[in-house]
């Protein structure tokens, strides 16, 4: 019979570490390809909403392998969520996409973007446009409570293929509206200043066509009883799309006498990309 031993710190086999390593604490796959979850938070990292961080996971050449991922969860939250699209051949969505709770990724806690309220010049109606995992850095601007302190209404368009690929974004933007913890930070009545725009492409909804097609057409103004359209005085953007997506919105901001501005020079609008290719 094997003597048992007890474990000593000399004799116990460590879990490898990955460097910057957060544990997965929540995983929920929304379609097939799309799903997201949740991370423990380094004590250290401070960050805007809006604002993306590099994650990954190790390659099989053993260094990591990582990707710009907007953080959909606020500032202010004890986890960090994020928002992905699997990939199927995808180099790091190939792998992550089978994360489970208890699991390791790499997180660089390095947050940077241009999605963010100071990049903006003060205003009173705020746009977020988005198309498919362009919602995420919305999912966390929605939470934040900075967002109700500046504008008195905050429109969110969300234009993907199919049905299924809203659903993410509908169920936070409904338990938003239920919660009572975020009412009490924000201020009872808060969510009554979002307004919901989400839009498809490819299959039958109450709402259907491009974002951008709806806008030049002024459906959205007429559905949304918006006088006038778009204005500079008073309307401020935030843009997350893929490259063609972010292009068609800039003409359509500009049309209407918008600027794009940056962290060092606030303007009326900022664009960030949902993915690059
Ligand atoms: C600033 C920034 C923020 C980003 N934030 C997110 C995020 O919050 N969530 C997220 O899922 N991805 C995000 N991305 C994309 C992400 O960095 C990766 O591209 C994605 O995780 C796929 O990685 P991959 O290695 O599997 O495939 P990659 O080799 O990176 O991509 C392969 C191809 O898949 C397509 N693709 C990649 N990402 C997406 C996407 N998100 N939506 C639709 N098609 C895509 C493109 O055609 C791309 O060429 C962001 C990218 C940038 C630049
Ligand atoms: N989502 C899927 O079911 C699916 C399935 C297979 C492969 N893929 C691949 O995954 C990648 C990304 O797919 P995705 O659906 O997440 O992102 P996407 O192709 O950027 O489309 C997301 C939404 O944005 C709309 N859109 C795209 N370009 C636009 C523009 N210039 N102006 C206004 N609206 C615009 C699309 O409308 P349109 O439908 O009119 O383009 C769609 O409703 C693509 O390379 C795609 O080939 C996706």
């Amino acid at each position: 019979m094997t003597e048992m031993k007890p474990v000593t710190e000399a004799t116990a086999v460590k879990a490898p570490v990955l460097p910057d390593a957060q544990t997965v604490t929540d995983v929920k796959h929304w379609t097939d390809s799309l799903f997201s979850f949740k991370v423990s938070r380094p004590a250290s990292l401070r960050f805007r909403s809006g604002e993306f961080v590099m994650i990954g996971l190790l390659g099989d050449n053993g260094k990591p392998l990582l990707r710009a991922y907007s953080i959909a969860s606020p500032s202010w939250d004890e986890e960090l969520e994020f928002y992905s699209i699997k990939v199927q051949d995808g180099p790091l969505t190939s792998k992550l996409q089978h994360i489970k709770p208890g699991d390791q990724i790499i997180l660089r806690p390095k947050p940077v973007g241009t999605l963010v309220h100071d990049a903006l010049l003060p205003g009173k109606r705020l746009w977020f446009f988005a198309t498919g995992t362009g919602f995420a850095p919305f999912a966390s601007l929605l939470r934040e409570p900075q967002t109700y302190e500046d504008y008195d209404e905050v429109i969110i368009t969300h234009t993907c293929r199919e049905v299924a690929e809203l659903e993410y974004g509908r169920q936070l933007i409904e338990n938003i509206r239920q919660d009572e913890m975020l009412a009490e930070l924000m201020g009872e009545g808060f969510a009554d200043k979002i307004r919901y725009y989400p839009t498809t492409t490819r299959e039958e909804s109450p709402k259907m066509g491009r974002i951008t097609d709806l806008l030049k057409d002024g459906t959205v103004f007429a559905d949304m009883g918006i006088e006038g359209g778009i204005k500079p005085e008073t309307d401020r953007g935030m843009v997350c799309g893929s490259l063609a997506f972010n292009l068609d919105i800039k003409e359509i901001l500009e049309e209407f006498g918008l600027r794009e501005g940056a962290n060092s020079e606030p303007k009326e609008f900022v664009i960030e990309k949902a993915f690059v290719g």
